[in-house]
């Protein structure tokens, strides 16, 4: 019984203190990579990277390169010349939580963004996505 007690306890307060950590603003917070399997999240990538370079590379694809992108402000790749307004006139930075939001649905995220991806519905999907990309992006080519 007491034992029952504490474990409800304890699950009450960790639901609780979780939210809190994730913030949503702090391009350190690894929440949600942490918990994601970085060689699924590669196979993730496959439908990406038509699109996304990992390095700064000079050229780009389709999109802007994603160098870096923890911390990186939206919308300000120097290599990348054609984003929408929508995109270059955000003024948040990157983070595990930004970009788990915007890969859920890019356009309900950011309406009048132009990247043609509907989105990933499974929050596994994402979460393993997220804990490649912490991996993978490289901040400079050299
Ligand atoms: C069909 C091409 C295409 C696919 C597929 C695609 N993207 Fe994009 N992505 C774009 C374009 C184009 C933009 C720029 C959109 C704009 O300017 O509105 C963009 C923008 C982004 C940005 C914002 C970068 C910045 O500089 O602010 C991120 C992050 C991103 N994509 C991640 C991803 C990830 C991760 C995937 C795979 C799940 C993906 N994209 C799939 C074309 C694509």
């Amino acid at each position: 019984m007491i034992k029952n007690i504490l474990i409800a306890t304890f699950l009450v307060s960790a639901s609780i203190v979780t939210p809190a950590i994730a913030a949503d603003d702090d391009p350190e917070s690894r929440a949600i990579s942490s918990e994601g399997d970085v060689a699924k999240g590669k196979r993730v990538f496959n439908r990406c990277k038509a699109c996304h370079n990992l390095t700064a590379a000079p050229r780009t694809r389709i999109g802007p390169n994603l160098d870096n992108i923890f911390g990186r402000t939206a919308g300000t790749s120097e290599t990348f010349k054609r984003y929408s307004k929508a995109l270059k006139g955000a003024s948040f930075v990157w983070t595990e939580e930004k970009l788990d939001q915007w890969l859920l649905a890019p356009r309900t995220f950011l309406p009048g963004n132009k990247m043609a991806f509907a989105g990933l519905k499974k929050a596994e999907q994402r979460r393993d996505l997220i804990a490649y990309l912490r991996t993978a992006t490289i901040a400079d080519a050299e």
